[in-house]
């Protein structure tokens, strides 16, 4: 299989179109079988719920060339799984989890030429989603939906890869106390674009929301969770019903806890404790662990002990066997790694 004619190692988290991409449709009360098409475009009403008023839900997951040629993906069964609970939530019908896993394989085989070679600093993203596709004018659900799959190769998502980065403290809330900031819903991510223009301008790579009940506790930045490890060891993540439940968190605390046997903590982490914090990193699918090397907070810094350069050593030792475990040169918990090919 040749291989697309990509400069795989200087690719941003950017859009690059691939051969084919999954798409089925509801209607009636049922899905149909769906299909791989060619045609990236899509052709509905000008009326869509989706248009109208944002009922639409997605995922985030990545396919990776392993050090011995197969392609595989990272536990797919717990995307297939957050889709459902996202979909309830929006009053959008179940896309079955067997389906939902072999939409992505058979996506992925389809595109075998835009999986990057294993060692470029690549991957391949794939980005399941769904929307209300019908007629919808008063405030309702829609009738009928499309699920569709597609796959992009990417590169890093902060420019400079393992570099920390520099994150501020929002004025703006991500997500309401008994909300929707603990499904994958589109409109979590909207209402951040203001709050994400307005960091970059003021030269912050992402905004550290607090809980919008107290704003006290931390919460999660716009698109990935946070890691802290404590002076003493100890690998702490926020516990909130108000953030995503994100895969590389739960894996992350599992590798902590069961593979380097490090002291783990979910629980609420206070904004006050993070000065006292040895590392920090941001993690999830698109940001694997992004180190964080500052945190700003109306004009008081909090810089953490690792410093601009490099990530912190417990840091280091999680990123390790994660991308060991993904890209096969550890070891994988049972389950964890689907072979594609
Ligand atoms: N939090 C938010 C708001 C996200 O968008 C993501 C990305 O999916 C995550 C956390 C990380 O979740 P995961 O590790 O499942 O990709
Ligand atoms: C992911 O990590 O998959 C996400 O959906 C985050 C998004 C900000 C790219």
């Amino acid at each position: 299989m040749e291989k697309a004619n990509i400069d795989w190692s200087n690719i941003g988290f950017g859009y690059i179109p691939t051969d084919k991409r999954f798409v089925a449709n509801y209607k009636n009360g049922a899905w149909d079988e769906g299909a791989l098409i060619t045609d990236d475009k899509i052709v509905m009403s000008e009326c869509a719920g989706v248009l109208q008023y944002a009922q639409t839900c997605f995922e985030g997951l990545k396919a990776y060339t392993t050090e011995d040629g197969h392609i595989v993906c990272f536990r797919p069964d717990l995307n297939a799984e957050r889709m459902i609970d996202s979909c309830k939530r929006l009053e959008m019908p179940v896309f079955p989890k067997e389906r939902f896993i072999q939409a992505v394989v058979d996506t992925v085989a389809a595109n075998e030429r835009f999986v990057p070679p294993y060692g470029s600093g690549a991957t391949l993203y794939i980005r399941p989603y769904m929307f209300g596709i019908s007629p919808v004018i008063g405030v309702k659900p829609a009738e009928d939906y499309q699920f569709r799959l597609f796959c992009t190769p990417v590169g890093p998502y902060f420019k400079g890869g393992a570099k920390p980065i520099t994150i501020r403290v929002s004025d703006y809330d991500r997500a309401a106390p008994h909300g929707t900031g603990h499904i994958k819903a589109g409109l979590n991510y909207a209402m951040s674009l203001f709050a994400i223009q307005d960091a970059h301008e003021k030269g912050f790579d992402e905004n550290m929301y607090l809980d919008a009940a107290t704003r006290t506790k931390v919460e999660e930045t716009g698109g990935a969770n946070f890691i802290f490890v404590t002076k003493d060891g100890t690998v702490v993540t926020p516990k909130s019903d108000s953030i995503l439940p994100s895969i590389t968190r739960r894996s992350l605390m599992y590798v902590a806890k069961e593979i380097l046997g490090l002291k783990t903590e979910e629980r609420p982490v206070y904004f006050e404790e993070v000065k006292d914090m040895a590392e920090c990193g941001l993690c999830g699918t698109a940001a694997v662990i992004s180190p964080v090397g500052k945190v700003v907070d109306h004009g008081n810094e909090i810089c953490f002990p690792a410093g601009m350069e490099e990530m912190g050593p417990v840091t280091k030792k999680l990123y390790d066997t994660l991308t060991g475990i993904q890209m096969g040169r550890l070891e994988a918990p049972e389950g964890w790694i689907k072979v594609i090919k």
